[in-house]
């Protein structure tokens, strides 16, 4: 069975990029499943700084074949930029990046109306990245929305157009009072994409199935995080898809039984960008501390990420919906500094104890996280690469997450470089 999956276990930037980027160099195929530019992988590789939001972490290796799979949302003038980045900085794309022409396009109109709903929202917005996610994702269920591949038939665009831009239209003067979309504008704007990107597009049901016979190893990208997830997040201040391990599968079109490891990967702290709740959020000169050692502030938008002690509740919880078998930690040296560390296990809601975060979002709002404090370990853990040169604290506060989790630590980052890492076990 070739295929890992690799998640998110908490709100996002957990640093998946860094691990996706370590696991390429023995992958043969990566896909990008769900989500879309609203992602903001880092991956520094041979000292230079990469930021991807569509394109799969796996890029940087020639022989890796990376796939953009149907369940993502793509903008395309964001695709066409990404990938002129990329060209331009030496790194071919033409002979290894594909994309599912199943995958839904981001229209021009998506990310007007992404951000008129949260001005809507006023005090209640969700706090998205305004790319067009959610009203991508949300015309792709009433089935009105444009699939990549259909800017190859663009006698189909036209007549397609015409109806979506009079419902879109209708929004946007009665409700919202904006300025309407030209039908002949759009119309141009997105076939001119369609011949920049045509050389990528293709049906990746036979690639994949392929990949799949002949053995080959294949990783599943995630995006977000379980957390954000659509059902199992702290709804609705969640992300359009489904971040957890089924998404990654319909969002390829890979059986279950393929699947060999899911791999989920955490910080070692939290944190969080947008509105919602986060129980073990840090306010404050404590909150302010730990987000300048952590360097926290997003990839894609540039906006200060909320921090917290690490949530063992939220962590068992993703690991049980996803089936960890395996987990990445991430950013351990952020917490070099440190004392003591605290790390919650559970909550407590007006007297009842709460072991997971509870689907009442109210609740987790107003609830209390229940603390263990470790000792930290006081000194830097930059250089190490083996778990021997770990200080006895630090392995005490791995193990003892790993235990909270319920799943192994097999990878432990100790900096944003490929070399600041540490491995017990490789998952291939
Ligand atoms: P992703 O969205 O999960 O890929 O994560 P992001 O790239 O948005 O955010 C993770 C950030 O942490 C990036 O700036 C990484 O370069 C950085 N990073 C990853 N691992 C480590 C680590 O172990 N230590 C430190 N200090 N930074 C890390
Ligand atoms: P990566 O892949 C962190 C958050 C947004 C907002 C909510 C909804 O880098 O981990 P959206 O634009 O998706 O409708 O916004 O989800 N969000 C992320 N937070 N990392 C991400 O991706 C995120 N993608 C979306 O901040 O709160
Ligand atoms: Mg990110």
């Amino acid at each position: 069975m070739p295929v890992t999956i690799l998640v998110g276990g908490q709100w996002g930037d957990e640093g998946k990029g860094k691990v996706i980027d370590i696991l390429a160099s023995r992958t043969d195929m990566v896909i990008r499943s769900q989500g879309g530019n609203n992602a903001g992988h880092t991956v520094v590789h041979d000292g230079v700084t990469h930021k991807f939001h569509l394109i799969p972490s796996g890029i940087l290796f020639p022989d890796c074949r990376c796939v953009i799979g149907n369940g993502t949302v793509l903008d395309p003038s964001v695709l066409i930029e990404e990938i002129k980045e990329l060209e331009e900085g030496g790194i071919a794309t033409r002979d290894h990046l594909v994309i599912s022409d199943r995958a839904h396009m981001i229209m021009p109109y998506h990310p007007v109306i992404d951000r008129l709903e949260e001005e809507q929202r006023g005090d209640d917005r969700l706090g998205t990245t305004y790319r067009g996610i959610g009203p991508a994702y949300q015309d792709k269920i009433r089935r009105i929305g444009f699939r990549i591949g259909d800017l190859a038939k663009p006698r189909f665009m036209e007549k397609k157009l015409k109806f979506v831009l009079r419902l879109k239209n209708d929004v946007l003067r009665n409700l919202y009072h904006a300025e309407e979309f030209d039908e002949q504008r759009v119309l141009d704007e997105m076939l001119g994409y369609g011949k920049a990107l045509e050389p990528y597009l293709c049906d990746i049901f036979p690639l994949v199935q392929d990949a799949l016979d002949s053995d080959q190893k294949v990783l599943l990208e995630g995006a977000q995080g379980a957390m954000l997830d659509i059902d199992f997040g702290t709804y609705p201040y969640v992300t359009s898809s489904w971040p957890t391990a089924g998404g990654a599968l319909t969002g390829s079109g890979i059986p279950p039984r393929e699947v060999d490891v899911t791999m989920g990967v955490f910080k070692a702290y939290t944190t969080r960008v947008g509105y919602g709740p986060m129980p073990t959020e840090l306010e404050g000169a404590e909150g302010e501390q730990l987000r300048e050692l952590g360097a926290e502030y997003g990839t894609t938008t540039g906006r200060a990420r909320r921090v917290g002690w690490f949530d063992g509740a939220v962590a068992k919880y993703a690991a049980r919906l996803n089936g960890l078998d395996s987990v990445a930690l991430t950013k351990l040296d952020v917490l070099s500094e440190y004392q003591t560390i605290k790390v919650a296990t559970g909550y407590f809601h007006r007297g009842q104890y709460l072991s997971y975060p509870v689907s009442n979002i109210s609740h987790l709002k107003h609830c209390e996280p229940v603390y263990e404090e470790l000792p930290g370990w006081q000194s830097p853990i930059g250089d190490a690469r083996s778990w021997e040169d770990l200080p006895p604290n630090c392995q005490a506060y791995i193990e003892r997450i790993s235990q909270i989790i319920g799943a192994p630590i097999d990878i432990i980052s100790v900096g944003p470089s490929r070399e600041q890492t540490v491995f017990r076990k490789l998952p291939y």
